[in-house]
């Protein structure tokens, strides 16, 4: 028998992240991005979220996962 509050945890993505918010969303401006390009984690895993950091290839290795960031060039780079 499986309680549900452990169910429930068993099918969080996020392990860690701000959890004592109801939502986590970010919003940047693009003119506010990083030139030449911003990476953002989309893992879960980073210690400077929403950037990757390059925990997603420590938990692809390790789980067999395929996750990778989300990268944006900037048209002016
Ligand atoms: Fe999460 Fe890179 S650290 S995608």
């Amino acid at each position: 028998r499986f309680s549900t509050v452990a169910v429930r945890a068993s099918a969080q993505i996020n392990p860690s992240i701000r959890k004592s918010e109801e939502k986590v969303a970010d919003f940047v401006k693009v003119e506010d991005l990083p030139k030449p390009k911003a990476v953002y984690c989309r893992c879960w895993r980073s210690s400077k979220f929403p950037m990757c950091d390059g925990a997603h290839v420590k938990h692809n290795k390790e789980t067999g996962d395929n996750v990778g960031p989300l990268v944006i060039e900037s048209p002016t780079a």
